[in-house]
């Protein structure tokens, strides 16, 4: 376990920050460049602990990739029949994204595929996939409750699939749109709420059609895929930790530069407007995955309610948000997020948990939180924890800087699962 001393707060945080890669397209661009014709290369990547499993999943799956300090070059294996066979199980380790994902995206190959993960992983649900990937003809056997470790089994034909989603969760749609992919006929999805469409606008760009309305989203069966230059913008649930930062840690003005700004992503954004935030954004491209600065101050926030239909769009911002709003004058509650449960870590559980150490006002519910602001948070005299949840670490870690806290940290090593930098770009807006 790494305990560390948390950094402390000096006269607020100051300067610009270029954000680290987006965790979920950097995820997908390995995806599609390994089943793509000719040769994928993908700029500022994040090489995470999360997306370097993505990495060595594919190369086990017999993908040349190769890397330098921000690029990735794929060499696409031209459509989902020329994997070969790994010779051990594909360790996803922390990685909900590339196992969910994954589990679609070779629902139909002829061997099998043995897939395992860390603690934390293997205690989160699988059912949510497997179960319609089992309705289309995919064959795999798993632990009690459809938990990791599992089996792929070899499957030459998926049949089509006519799903309503019962959880809002871009990686089980993921999962059914990769695997409708490599279907007989056309699947037809229909999404609880709207999430993040990073997929959908992947495969476009990766010259794949796919017909979305609303919450209805159809695929055509097509394995023709053509390899392209992707661009990762920064990933705005990261950037998020310093927009939050900026905001509650008196006298504080950051820039962070090229946030991603995908509509299914800025709930985030939205929320804090609402709480009364005011920020301004600037240098925006328009590109499939649009991106642009963010400018912030610290200043006062008012309380929020948010209910189920916000929380997909700011589904791992959500223990920043409880954060914020101790700092918020009035009463937030936030439901619909039962989610929260079945993250990295029950973060309902452990946000309440840590946070109270430093005085929040803070009471769980089954689906959220009732969060009484305007507390002046003091610096936990016993440690702060992430168990082992890299967002409930770096959230801490902010929460620390705006009481002013003098706080240790134990499992901060997880922080590398998704912001490896994330220390030195603390210290940078503090010099
Ligand atoms: C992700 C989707 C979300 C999110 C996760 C990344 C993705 O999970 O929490 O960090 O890349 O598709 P769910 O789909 O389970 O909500």
């Amino acid at each position: 376990m790494t305990t560390i001393a948390l950094p402390q707060n000096n006269n607020g945080l100051h300067g610009t920050l270029s954000i680290p890669g987006d965790k979920s397209i950097s995820h997908r661009s390995v995806m599609f460049g390994a089943i793509s014709e000719g040769r994928t290369t993908v700029d500022h990547f994040l090489f995470s602990d999360d997306c370097l499993r993505t990495i060595a999943a594919f190369r086990a799956l017999g993908v040349k990739i190769e890397t330098t300090s921000d690029q990735v070059t794929i060499e696409g294996k031209g459509g989902f029949d020329q994997f070969e066979n790994p010779d051990q199980p594909l360790d996803m380790g922390n990685s909900g994204t590339s196992t969910r994902l994954l589990l679609g995206l070779l629902a139909r190959q002829p061997f099998d595929i043995e897939m395992v993960g860390d603690a934390s992983l293997s205690r989160r649900p699988l059912n949510r996939v497997i179960e319609p990937l089992a309705q289309m003809g995919a064959q795999i056997s798993a632990r009690d409750n459809n938990l990791l470790p599992l089996t792929l089994h070899a499957n030459r034909r998926l049949q089509e699939i006519d799903y309503q989603l019962p959880v809002a969760s871009a990686q089980v749609k993921s999962a059914l749109i990769l695997a409708g992919l490599q279907a007989d006929q056309p699947t037809q999805l229909t999404e609880k709420l709207i999430t993040r469409d990073h997929t959908e606008k992947m495969l476009q760009q990766f010259g794949g059609s796919i017909q979305q309305e609303g919450k209805h989203i159809k695929v055509t069966p097509q394995s023709e895929f053509q390899g392209q230059h992707i661009s990762v913008p920064g990933d705005i649930s990261s950037a998020a930790f310093f927009i939050v930062a900026g905001l509650c840690v008196p006298n504080s003005k950051v820039v962070l530069q090229q946030v991603g700004l995908n509509p299914t992503r800025t709930g985030i954004l939205s929320a804090l407007s609402k709480m009364g935030a005011q920020f301004e954004i600037s240098n925006e491209t328009a590109a499939s995955e649009p991106a642009g600065d963010i400018t912030i101050h610290s200043q006062q926030l008012q309380a929020i309610n948010l209910t189920d239909q916000d929380i997909p769009g700011l589904v791992d911002e959500v223990p920043l948000i409880a954060l914020a709003a101790t700092q918020a004058t009035g009463t937030t509650v936030i439901s619909g997020a039962e989610e929260l449960r079945v993250k990295e870590t029950d973060r309902i559980e452990t946000v309440t948990e840590e946070l109270k150490k430093m005085g929040a006002d803070i009471e769980q519910r089954p689906d959220g939180f009732v969060i009484n602001g305007g507390t002046k948070l003091h610096s936990a005299v016993e440690p702060l924890d992430s168990h082992g949840d890299h967002r409930i670490g770096m959230m801490l870690a902010v929460a620390n800087l705006i009481a002013g806290g003098t706080g240790q940290l134990q499992h901060a090593d997880a922080i590398n699962i998704s912001y490896p930098t994330f220390w030195q770009d603390v210290a940078q807006l503090q010099s």
